[in-house]
């Protein structure tokens, strides 16, 4: 991978418009950025699933700004090519745009590229004003994992008719407001193909199913090195190999080829 470019905005526009599919990974530490940067991962995700991953927490809700700060920090160290995508935690940019902003600005100048909000609706606004401001926005419905309380659990997104219109029009007005890229957690893989033929953005899918421009899982689960059941949608692509790096091979290999995920095996 010594010869791999910088991933940009312009070369991810450019794999989405010929229909290459995206691999992305979350990545917490400069070891496995470097890991996953030459193992080919076109995206880093600094996900607040860190509460869960690295600190044991039941739910991302009380990582920190200061700690996605830090992490994404080492991330940036550690990757050379890949884009890097950083989370915007709970409650760094619920009470307002402004607040988005500052806190926005931290991740990029921690070294994200990019940097993630759940929700729709609300959020549209705010995904503006940072986009009109020079961040790049991903936004992120389904299933969000920081609205896990209200949601009442860990469930599918989108199922009835009602719901399903509530996220196509979420989905287009943030496209509308400029989000860049758009993550779908936990949706039905029928829905989830729709959208993506609709919207004229990436849609990154984790749990909905093989139709979407690229997908993510977190690293440890596809390591299968995470404690407890793991969700439907999760391969370990560990099992059967020998080392993380050919783990982690096989992973782009078989999202780029269409191989991963399968929709009767991992869609809902
Ligand atoms: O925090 C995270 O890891 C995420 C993924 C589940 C998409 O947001």
């Amino acid at each position: 991978m010594e010869s791999r470019k910088r991933m940009t905005l312009h070369r991810l526009r450019q794999m989405y418009a010929a229909g290459d599919k995206i691999a992305m990974l979350t990545c917490y530490d400069a070891t496995f950025a470097h890991v996953l940067d030459a193992a080919g991962v076109d995206v880093l995700l600094v996900g607040d699933s860190l509460g869960m991953v690295l600190q044991g927490q039941a739910s991302t809700l009380s990582v920190s700004m200061d700690q996605m700060t830090y992490h994404t920090e080492c991330v940036a160290r550690g990757n050379r090519t890949a884009w890097i995508i950083a989370d915007m935690p709970f409650g760094s940019y619920q009470e307002s745009a402004e607040q988005a902003l500052r806190n926005a600005v931290r991740l990029m100048q921690a070294g994200a590229h990019m940097v993630k909000i759940e929700g729709g609706g609300w959020t549209a606004p705010v995904i503006r004003f940072l986009v009109e401001r020079g961040i790049p926005a991903c936004a992120h419905l389904g299933f969000t994992p920081q609205s896990v309380h209200a949601l009442g659990g860990h469930r599918v997104q989108g199922r009835d008719e009602a719901a399903a219109g509530l996220l196509r029009e979420q989905a287009a007005q943030l496209v509308e407001a400029g989000a860049a890229m758009l993550v779908l957690e936990m949706v039905p893989a029928g829905l989830a193909r729709e959208l993506t033929q609709a919207l004229s953005i990436p849609v990154i899918g984790i749990g909905a199913g093989a139709g979407c421009s690229g997908q993510v899982l977190v690293l440890h689960d596809m390591l299968g090195i995470t404690r407890g059941a793991m969700p439907r949608f999760v391969r370990n692509f560990l099992d059967g190999r020998t080392s993380v790096e050919s783990a982690l091979g096989a992973y782009v290999a078989d999202v780029k080829a269409g191989r991963f995920p399968e929709d009767a095996l991992h869609g809902f």
